[in-house]
């Protein structure tokens, strides 16, 4: 037996994305598998298997194995954005925790009004399936203001665009079209940060950020890096996951009935129980750097896998009753994999869980209960494959 099958469809394929469990479910009861493979790229589906590998990072890691002088110049030359990103971003530790000390505080500062404006549309009956860029230009709109950046609406707009652009070229490595997007996105996203950094108002957040980071003696370039991160993260993270989770929402009314009676129910605990159902993020990749032995089976330095994400998140032999939502599962840092673990851990992860506390109880008022999303309609963008974007949802409110 090959250590990876052939997935009975396409990586890409939307009913795949939208329902990966009937094809995942033969395979985890193949035991002397890997994995399976799909598109060219193999893929790691069980939740101790990737366990396994992401805590391994000495072993198996997100960077190429190595990397000629020659290329990385070139690479340099042509992408000149993603290569400062590569060199600044998320790399100085000390840079990320003083980062973090400051995400805290925007969370204090995000207001909700915006999401009660914009999910009021929800509380007219009829057919509503137009309001994709208003949901999505949300968690920017919330975040940038608590930060203090200013933008206007256009500007907006072109920052959400430029930050998808960047996350439909993750390893989208031979598809020069995308990554040439992707780079124009993250070059013009650098040069406005570096602006709103050397330009912030006295009295905000991003302000005493850059105070703090240079008493701290960090290089501009780190900060700004950190920022420019977090900034094309909102939008690849908040706004493409809150389609899956409007979808979530009206999926499963019986769980949602129980939180719309007791909204005080919603916890971080809850918004967990909803990204495991089902979230953006659906595969990442790794490189071998050591040999390493999974499941008995010896995996070669250079050999390259993907973790998949709603693989490990609905492991039945890891998760009871996995297809359902369950109030009383309770995650520990050690029993999922929901925002990744180890070196690559999550920076994001307190304000998504934050920030979906705060959406779910509005979202629960503003979408009557017998509002449903009409299934075979939804649509879904394109053949990328670290997360799948969710285009159209159409929700019918009775
Ligand atoms: C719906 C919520 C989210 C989910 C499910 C999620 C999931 C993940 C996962 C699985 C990883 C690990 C990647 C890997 O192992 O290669 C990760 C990393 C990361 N996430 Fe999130 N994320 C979410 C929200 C956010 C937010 C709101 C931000 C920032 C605004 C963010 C920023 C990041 C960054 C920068 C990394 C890379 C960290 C590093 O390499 O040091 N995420 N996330």
């Amino acid at each position: 037996m090959s250590q990876f099958v052939p997935l009975e469809t396409s990586i890409f394929d939307r009913d795949f994305t939208l329902d990966p469990y009937p094809f995942l479910q033969p395979l985890y009861e193949q035991e002397d598998i890997l994995g399976f493979s799909s598109e060219g790229m193999n893929f790691l589906f069980r939740f101790e298997d990737c366990h396994d590998l992401i805590a391994a990072h000495k072993n198996v890691a997100r960077e190429p194995v190595s990397v000629d002088e020659e290329e990385a110049k070139l690479f340099a030359e042509k992408y000149p954005g993603r290569a400062w990103s590569y060199k600044y971003s998320l790399t100085n530790i000390k840079a990320k925790v003083l980062l973090n000390r400051f995400l805290v505080q925007v969370i204090d500062r995000m207001s909700m009004d915006e999401i009660v404006r914009s999910l009021s549309m929800f509380k007219e009956a009829g057919r509503h399936d137009q309001y994709m860029d208003e949901i999505n230009l949300l968690p920017m709109r919330i975040l940038l203001t608590a930060w203090g950046f200013e933008y206007t609406e256009p500007e907006l707009a072109k920052h959400f665009n430029d930050s998808v652009a960047m996350v439909k070229s993750f390893e989208a490595f031979d598809n020069e079209e995308l990554f040439e997007l992707g780079e124009k996105g993250r070059s013009d996203c650098i040069s406005y940060v570096f602006d709103q950094f050397n330009n912030a108002t006295p009295g905000t957040l991003l302000h005493d950020f850059a105070v703090a980071s240079r008493e701290a003696g960090f290089d501009d370039n780190y900060s700004v890096a950190s920022l420019v991160t977090f900034m094309q993260s909102t939008a690849n993270t908040l706004s493409v996951s809150t389609a899956f989770m409007m979808r979530n929402m009206l999926r499963f009314p019986q769980f949602t009935g129980q939180l719309r009676a007791n909204p005080q129910l919603i916890n971080n605990n809850i918004v967990m129980e909803f990204l495991r159902r089902d979230n953006h993020v659906k595969a990442l990749s790794r490189q071998v750097h050591n040999p390493f032995t999974l499941r008995g089976r010896q995996l070669e330095v250079g050999e390259s896998l993907f973790i998949m994400y709603p693989g490990v998140n609905m492991d039945p032999t890891h998760w009871n009753a996995p297809l359902e939502l369950d109030l009383r599962r309770v995650f520990t840092p050690d029993n999922h994999n929901i925002f990744g673990g180890s070196r690559y851990a999550c920076i994001g992860s307190r304000i998504a869980l934050e920030y979906f506390a705060c959406m779910l109880p509005i979202m629960l008022e503003s979408l009557s209960e017998n509002a449903y999303v009409v299934e075979e309609e939804i649509e879904v963008d394109g053949e990328w494959i670290a997360e799948r974007v969710i285009t159209k949802l159409p929700i019918i409110v009775p």
